[in-house]
């Protein structure tokens, strides 16, 4: 095994040997321009990571790793233009920068890519990639489509945000390590697990991208603070908000979460102080603990020796310290 930013050299490495930027122009820069903008390259390090956690070398793993995170940034460009959102890892957003149908064209091509790269596998293996990976992607579509209806409804549960965010972002995470364990060809029982070790990760992981999109550091965050707020998202923050708050101030709330402004910053700066004074904030932070140790308890259930339990947990403890 190796060090979480060895594996993630080892991905921009190999990422940075692919040719990517061919002609059209306007086609492949922005995928080159996505790609190369950074990010924490979570989820292919999780890829490399279960493939030797299942004792195989981390190299079988990096065209898996890469369709992963091509996905990822796919899914980013599309879903940039539908929150209206400006800023990404520091830098603007491909809509921005070119313009919305050079986002979604651009998205449309780095979808095949991602697929292309499982060509580099053997029948079998190939097979049990694209069959996880379409499964996933159609989920993630699901989510985000979950995503935006809650933007215009009111009466969104804790239930209903929990199947949006697995769909949006768990599924992806959880198979970037299943994906790990295919090539590893390690047993079913395993892969499930390990799955199912990444969904509950990638549950707190949003958990926390929503607490951060509302109380990151704007110099540091990369992306623009307060968007979900903006877009009127039915984030665990807002929902948590509701139910403790008091019937005048969650009306309050809802009444803020039913308009679109011109000018946020008093929207922002009111729905802000009802998450933390209502306890919504702190209740986010006790669900990203929780989802984090319902991930180590998967562990348990594994048969890995305690080297490896502790290289995945401690990834998990990371993930929580996290502040992009
Ligand atoms: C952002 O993902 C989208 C979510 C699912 C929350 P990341 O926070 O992993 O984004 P990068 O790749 O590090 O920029
Ligand atoms: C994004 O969720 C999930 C996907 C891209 C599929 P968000 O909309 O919260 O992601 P960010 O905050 O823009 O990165
Ligand atoms: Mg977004
Ligand atoms: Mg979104
Ligand atoms: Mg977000």
């Amino acid at each position: 095994m190796h060090t979480i930013s060895q594996y993630q050299d080892f991905f921009i490495t190999y990422l940075k040997n692919q040719s990517i930027n061919k002609e059209p122009k306007n086609l492949y820069e922005p995928i080159d321009y996505i790609l190369h903008l950074g990010g924490k390259r979570m989820r292919p390090v999780l890829t490399l990571m279960a493939s030797e956690v299942f004792d195989t070398d981390y190299q079988v793993a990096l065209p898996a790793a890469m369709a992963v995170e091509v996905f990822h940034n796919f899914s980013l460009v599309h879903d940039d233009i539908m929150d209206d959102a400006p800023l990404r890892r520091g830098k603007e957003t491909v809509h921005e920068k070119w313009n919305i149908n050079t986002g979604i064209l651009s998205g449309d091509a780095m979808l095949i890519l991602a697929y292309q790269y499982f060509e580099q596998y053997e029948p079998i293996i190939f097979r049990d990639l694209a069959k996880l990976f379409s499964k996933t992607a159609l989920e993630v579509c699901e989510g985000q489509q979950l995503d935006v209806d809650f933007e215009e409804r009111n009466d969104v549960t804790v239930a209903d945000y929990l199947k949006m965010i697995e769909y949006k972002t768990a599924v992806l995470v959880a198979a970037a390590m299943k994906m790990g364990a295919i090539v590893a060809k390690t047993s079913e029982k395993e892969a499930n697990l390990i799955y199912d070790f990444g969904l509950n990760l990638g549950l707190a992981f949003q958990l926390q991208d929503d607490f951060l999109d509302a109380f990151g550091n704007p110099e540091t965050f990369g992306k623009q603070v307060g968007g979900d707020i903006i877009e009127n998202k039915k984030t665990y923050l807002y929902i948590k908000a509701l139910e403790f708050s008091s019937p005048d101030k969650a009306s309050e709330l809802q009444q803020l979460f039913s308009v679109t402004l011109e000018d946020n910053k008093a929207k922002i700066i009111t729905a802000k102080a009802i998450f933390n004074e209502s306890g919504a904030s702190n209740a986010t932070q006790e669900a990203i603990e929780m989802y984090t140790y319902k991930a180590f308890q998967t562990l348990d259930k594994m048969d890995l020796n305690t080297d490896k339990k502790n290289i995945l947990r401690a990834f998990g403890e990371n993930l929580m310290g996290r502040k992009v």
